[in-house]
C-alpha cells in the first residue's frame, strides 16, 4: 500500500473518532442528565361530557398515565409472566373479555364476567359488579393477587419491577421516587384507567348534529328512552333509560334487573352485608355494548337479542327487584320483532371505533 493510502486511513480513523467519541462519552452514566419527576398534566379529551370526577390527589400527568399503561400491559404483574390486565381487558372489546368467565394464570375460572373499562373517570360509586372497591386504586392491585386471576404477590411484583432500571426511571418521572410501592403501582394504574375515555360513537355525532340516524336506529332510540305504558301501546317504550341513563348510559347504582328468583351470587350484598342488596349488581354503561358480549355479571347471555328477550319476557320476581320492573313483570314490555331489531340498531350506534383504535391505549412495550 502506498504511503498516501496509509495517511488517508489514519485520517479516516481520526475523523471517525471525532464522531464516535462524544457519543460514546454520552453513554457514561455520570454525565447523563438525572431523571426527574415530570408533572406535565395529561390532557383528557371528552367532548361534551361534564367534567370528570378524578380524585384531586391523583390528577393525571403524562408520566403517570404512561407508567400506568406500561403496567396494564406488563406480564411481570402475573405469577408466571403469562398474563397482563389486557388479557382479560382487550381494547378491541372495549377493554372487556370475550370469555364468559376469564381464565387466570392457574387455568382456573372465576364466577363472574370481566367488565369493560372506559369512562371510569366519571364513576363515583365504587368498582366491580358488587362495588367492593371504593376507588380504582383499591381495585387496581386486587387482580394481581387474586389466585383466580394473576396470582402474584405485591412483594414479588415490586421486586421484579425494581430490577428494571427502565421501570425505576418511569416511577421517578411519575412520582419522584425509584422506590416502587403498592401505592405507586395502583396510582399509576388508576391514572391510566382514568385516561380511557369513549365519547365518539355515532350517537354522539348524532347529538352534535353531525350525522343522522337511520329510521330504525331512531325508532330504537325512542323505545330506549320512552317509559312503558300498558294503556297506550303505540307510545309505550322499553324504559331502558330508567337505569341506563345520562351521557354514559348508567346511573352509578346497584340494582336488581330480574335475572333470577334466587341468587347463587348475592352481588352487592357481598360488599355491604345488607340483605336488601341481595341480587343487586352494578348498572353498567351500554356504550360499546355491541363489542362486549357475553352479557351480565355471569355472562349468561351471548347476544343482545337474548338480553332484550330477558327484559321483554324473562324478568323474575324477588324481594329486591327494581319496583319499576316489578310493575311491568306480569305483562312484559310487549316488544315485537321489529321493536327488538330497532332497539339493537340503536344500541349499535353506541359503538365508538375511534376509542377502540385509539393508539394512546395500546400496548406501549
Ligand atoms: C383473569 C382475568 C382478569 C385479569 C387478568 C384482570 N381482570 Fe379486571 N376484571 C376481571 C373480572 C372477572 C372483573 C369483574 C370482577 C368482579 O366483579 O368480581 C374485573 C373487573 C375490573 C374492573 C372494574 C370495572 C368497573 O366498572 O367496576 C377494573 C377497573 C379492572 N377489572 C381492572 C383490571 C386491572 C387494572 C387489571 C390488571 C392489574 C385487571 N383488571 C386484570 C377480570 C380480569
Ligand atoms: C331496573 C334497572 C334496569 C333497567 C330498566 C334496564 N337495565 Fe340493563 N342492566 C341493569 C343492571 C343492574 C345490569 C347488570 C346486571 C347483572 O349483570 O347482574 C344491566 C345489564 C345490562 C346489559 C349487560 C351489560 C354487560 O356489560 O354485561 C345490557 C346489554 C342491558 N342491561 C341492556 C338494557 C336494555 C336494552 C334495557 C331496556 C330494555 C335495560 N337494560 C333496562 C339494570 C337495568
Amino acid at each position: 500500500m502506498k504511503r498516501k493510502t496509509y495517511t488517508l486511513i489514519t485520517l479516516l480513523f481520526i475523523i471517525a473518532g471525532l464522531i464516535i467519541l462524544p457519543t460514546a462519552c454520552k453513554k457514561d452514566p455520570t454525565s447523563e442528565p438525572a431523571v426527574e419527576q415530570d408533572n406535565t398534566p395529561y390532557i383528557l379529551s371528552y367532548g361534551s361530557f361534564p367534567a370528570p370526577a378524578i380524585t384531586p390527589d391523583n390528577l393525571l400527568s403524562n408520566a403517570g398515565v404512561f407508567l400506568g399503561r406500561m403496567l396494564f400491559y406488563e406480564p411481570m404483574l402475573s405469577k408466571d409472566g403469562s398474563m397482563t390486565c389486557a388479557s382479560c381487558h382487550n381494547q378491541n372489546n372495549a377493554f372487556d373479555d370475550t370469555a364468559r368467565f376469564s381464565t387466570g394464570v392457574r387455568g382456573l375460572k372465576g364466577g363472574r364476567q370481566a367488565m369493560a373499562i372506559f369512562n371510569m373517570a366519571w364513576n363515583t360509586n365504587n368498582f366491580f359488579w358488587d362495588g367492593r372497591a371504593e376507588l380504582l386504586r383499591h381495585q387496581a392491585t386486587k387482580p394481581i393477587q387474586d389466585p383466580l386471576e394473576m396470582d402474584e404477590s405485591i412483594e414479588n411484583v415490586i421486586a421484579k419491577l425494581s430490577s428494571s432500571q427502565k421501570y425505576k426511571d418511569h416511577f421517578i418521572r411519575a412520582f419522584g421516587s425509584a422506590d416502587i410501592t403498592e401505592l405507586t403501582i395502583s396510582l399509576a394504574l388508576e391514572q391510566f384507567m382514568n385516561s380511557i375515555v369513549s365519547y365518539q360513537s355515532k350517537y354522539d355525532d348524532f347529538l352534535a348534529n353531525k350525522v343522522n340516524l337511520t329510521p330504525s336506529e331512531n325508532r330504537g332510540r325512542k323505545l330506549f328512552f320512552q317509559e312503558y305504558n300498558q294503556f297506550i301501546p303505540d307510545s309505550s317504550g322499553a324504559d331502558c333509560a330508567h337505569c341506563h341513563s345520562g351521557f354514559n348510559f348508567e346511573n352509578d347504582r346497584y340494582m336488581n334487573n330480574g335475572l333470577d328468583a334466587t341468587f347463587t351470587d348475592s352481588g352487592r350484598a357481598k360488599a355491604t352485608l345488607n340483605s336488601r342488596d341481595v341480587g343487586k349488581f352494578k348498572v353498567v354503561s351500554l356504550r360499546n355494548i355491541a363489542l362486549t358480549a357475553p352479557y351480565m355479571h355471569d355472562g349468561r347471555f351471548q347476544t343482545l337479542e337474548q338480553v332484550l328477550e330477558h327484559y321483554n319476557n324473562g324478568v323474575k320476581a324477588s324481594s329486591t327487584l327494581d319496583p319499576a320492573m316489578e310493575q311491568t313483570r306480569a305483562t312484559g314490555l310487549r316488544l315485537d320483532v321489529q321493536d327488538k331489531l330497532d332497539l339493537i340498531a340503536f344500541l349499535n350506534t353506541l359503538t365508538d371505533q375511534q376509542f377502540i383504535n385509539n393508539s394512546e391505549y395500546t400496548n406501549p412495550h
